[in-house]
């Protein structure tokens, strides 16, 4: 009978038997499915897997540190971290126009993996965390479907390197993918986080980003979420995060009249995020975050909450 046990069990052979002794690559994003092929590959051909994590500085307070404490330190995973950082910040410096942000973040971390590729010459495989759900939208995306928004996943493929693409998830649904990342021992932390976007906060800061707008974010978004994990609303939502509005209102600071940003906080209840709802949060939540936010964040002086569903809105507010 068929039971996830199996399917783990005859993977493990199956990518053993396709790799042999050959070394392979794959871009590590801590999100649940490159996670979970991560390790599954690690468990075939262990550390002749190379796992590439590309810190493109777009990412949530402490991320990097959770994720190498989670794979190199805890799963054991030959992990190289990739800082790109000022790379990435200064192809971006003026832009405002989010498809515009999305192109260079996307181009930008092919060349940054391939880069970081191309300093060994004998990687065979390139493995990646396609799942079915994957293989199913890039059979319906032919010229006819109206995009959106481009959605640029990190860890597009790059196209010029010669590697052979295996594709360990591609027959399971996201909660078969979940189990098997169980089932490997993966933390709950990673296997159950909301989605997060390929371009990461570039497009939850609206406008041009910088430095500066990046701590805010990172402080504001880690309050939000702190919260909902202490309160148990974390589970209860797909996917909540704050947005940074850099539109300066007036506050007040003690006795002292301040001037600072709008922090946005986005939180939506969805199945697969082609339609969503806001989330219904308990005002006394949404109170203490808010308080939490305009005491620590000395930047922000209001908090506003988006009340608005998909469509018309999208999840992203770029
Ligand atoms: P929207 O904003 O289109 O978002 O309603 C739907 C889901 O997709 C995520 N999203 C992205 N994911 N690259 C990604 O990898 C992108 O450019 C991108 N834009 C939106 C969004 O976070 C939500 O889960």
């Amino acid at each position: 009978s068929w039971t996830l046990m199996d399917f783990v069990e005859n993977k493990i052979k199956e990518i053993k038997g396709t790799i042999g002794d050959k070394k392979a690559i794959i871009a590590l994003s801590g999100g649940v499915d490159s996670s979970v092929a991560a390790v599954l590959t690690h468990k075939a051909i262990g550390n002749n897997l190379k796992a590439i994590f590309v810190n493109h500085g777009l990412l949530r307070m402490n991320e990097v540190e959770e994720v190498e404490s989670t794979f190199r330190d805890y799963m054991g995973l030959n992990l190289i971290t990739v800082d790109a950082q000022e790379r990435f910040l200064s192809k971006l410096k003026g832009v405002r126009d989010p498809e515009q942000k999305r192109k260079i973040i996307g181009e930008e971390f092919i060349r940054v993996f391939e880069q970081e590729a191309k300093k060994e010459k004998d990687y065979g495989y390139l493995i990646q965390g396609t799942i079915y759900s994957d293989v199913i939208e890039s059979a319906k995306s032919g010229k006819k479907t109206f995009k959106i928004k481009s959605h640029h996943n990190v860890g597009g493929l790059p196209e010029n390197i010669d590697l052979n693409i295996v594709e360990p998830l591609k027959e399971l649904f996201k909660d078969e993918v979940r189990s098997v990342g169980e089932i490997l021992g993966l933390p709950r932390e990673i296997l159950y986080r909301h989605p997060f976007p390929g371009p990461g906060l570039a497009i939850r800061i609206i406008g041009e980003i910088n430095e500066e707008k990046l701590t805010i974010l990172k402080k504001v978004d880690n309050i939000f979420i702190k919260t909902l994990k202490e309160t148990g609303w974390y589970d209860k939502v797909w996917q909540a995060f704050a947005v940074l509005i850099p539109v300066k209102t007036v506050g007040i600071s003690g006795d002292k009249r301040s001037y600072g940003y709008v922090a946005a906080l986005r939180s939506v209840d969805s199945v697969e995020g082609m339609t969503a709802d806001w989330s219904k949060i308990p005002f006394e939540i949404l109170d203490v975050v808010s308080s939490r936010i305009t005491n620590e964040v000395e930047e922000i002086t209001r908090v506003v909450y988006d009340i608005s569903s998909k469509p018309p809105a999208t999840i992203e507010w770029e």
